[in-house]
């Protein structure tokens, strides 16, 4: 069993929704599909996407100012930024650079990870390991995700599942019972074909003039049962095993925040965990798949509502494209 001992702990959850909602009826008009189809398969019934031209910094920056603001925490004090995100607004400078500069974190150390859909639990587990190094006192993670800017709006198969939305965590050192108890990330590159996306790049050729276009064939390509089976074996292999780990069983938690990629990956999640419903939290039905940012969004509204209190040990689990998956266990 590891240290009870704290590093850190969540002090600020902010979050920033477009206003554009896209209903399974509006899908309806552009694939074909029906919201029968999605809603049965899926639980999603509405997501929402952003204002042509907006960036992926721009659509952060009122959910870190919000996380901000909750803790008690000057931009100014933060030591440390890192945005969680696949849809990256350029490849330099970082979307975490940008959001830095839009808080005014002066000199703060910034960076992206990319990790898909678990890259709010990989960037808790960075955050973990610079706390245990002492040095930090407060730290900014942001998930923020513009699936919308690269979903082929063609192909129903992909393009009825993911939407547009940024949360932001402050983490700020603690030493107590309450705090990030735990962390535990996994990936494995042979399954990447499961669930790819992007954009088609190709490396330039100043000498022979084949030069890259840039911006064109974005896309989402996915092995939908394929990945489904591996999400439900992963999430549940790595929240059992963090729990082990830390000497706790699910009867320990109060409340299970699972990425929300599909309705039923969630419950088939909780029901191998042996959780009652009222256990696991589930929003995708609004906004549905958001990458990395599902899990703060989750929890930002798991707070709102009383479902997740002051005290209360959760545990955050997520599997995304990588293949990656992770879980963090915490008392809030
Ligand atoms: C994508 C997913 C919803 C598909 O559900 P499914 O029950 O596996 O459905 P299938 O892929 O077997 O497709 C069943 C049929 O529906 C069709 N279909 C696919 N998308 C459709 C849509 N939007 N509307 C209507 N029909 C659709 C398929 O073409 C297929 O038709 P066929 O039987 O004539 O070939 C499901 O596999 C899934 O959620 N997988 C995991 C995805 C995920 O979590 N990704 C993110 C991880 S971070």
């Amino acid at each position: 069993m590891k240290n009870s001992a704290t590093a850190c702990r969540i002090t600020g959850v902010g979050a920033n929704l477009p206003e554009r909602v896209l209903t399974n009826l509006d899908l309806e008009r552009m694939v074909d599909t029906s919201d029968e189809w999605i809603v049965t398969r899926t639980g999603i019934r509405e997501r929402r996407i952003v204002n042509e031209g907006t960036n992926t910094y721009e659509l952060a920056l009122p959910a870190a100012r919000e996380a901000l603001e909750t803790a008690g925490v000057k931009a100014e004090e933060l030591d440390l930024i890192i945005c969680a995100t696949a849809t990256q607004d350029r490849y330099f400078p970082s979307t975490a650079c940008m959001i830095g500069h839009g808080l005014g974190s002066g000199d703060a150390p910034a960076f992206d990870i990319s990790a898909a859909c678990s890259g709010f639990i990989y960037g808790s587990s960075i955050i973990n390991q610079y706390f245990k190094g002492g040095a930090t006192k407060h730290a900014l993670l942001v998930a923020s995700e513009i699936y919308s800017r690269i979903v082929n709006w063609k192909d129903r198969s992909t393009c009825v599942l993911f939407g547009d939305a940024s949360a932001a965590v402050v983490f700020s050192a603690a030493d107590g019972p309450e705090g990030l108890i735990d962390t535990c990330i996994r990936s494995n590159g042979e399954y990447g074909s499961f669930l790819t996306g992007g954009a088609i790049t190709r490396a330039g050729d100043p000498l022979s003039g084949a030069l890259p276009s840039m911006g064109e064939n974005y896309f989402i390509e996915m092995k939908g049962n394929q990945t489904f089976k591996v999400a439900v074996k992963s999430m549940c292999d790595v929240a059992q095993r963090i729990l082990k780990e830390n000497g706790m069983s699910v009867a320990d938690v109060d409340l299970v925040i699972p990425h929300q990629a599909n309705i039923r990956i969630i419950s088939a999640v909780g029901k191998s965990l042996g959780l009652p419903e009222e256990k696991v939290y589930s929003n995708i039905h609004r906004y549905g798949n958001t990458s990395a940012a599902t899990i703060p969004l989750a929890l930002y509204e798991a707070q709102k509502e009383g479902r997740a209190k002051k005290g209360d040990v959760v545990l955050m689990v997520a599997f995304g494209g990588g293949l990656t998956w992770g879980a963090s266990l915490m008392r809030l």
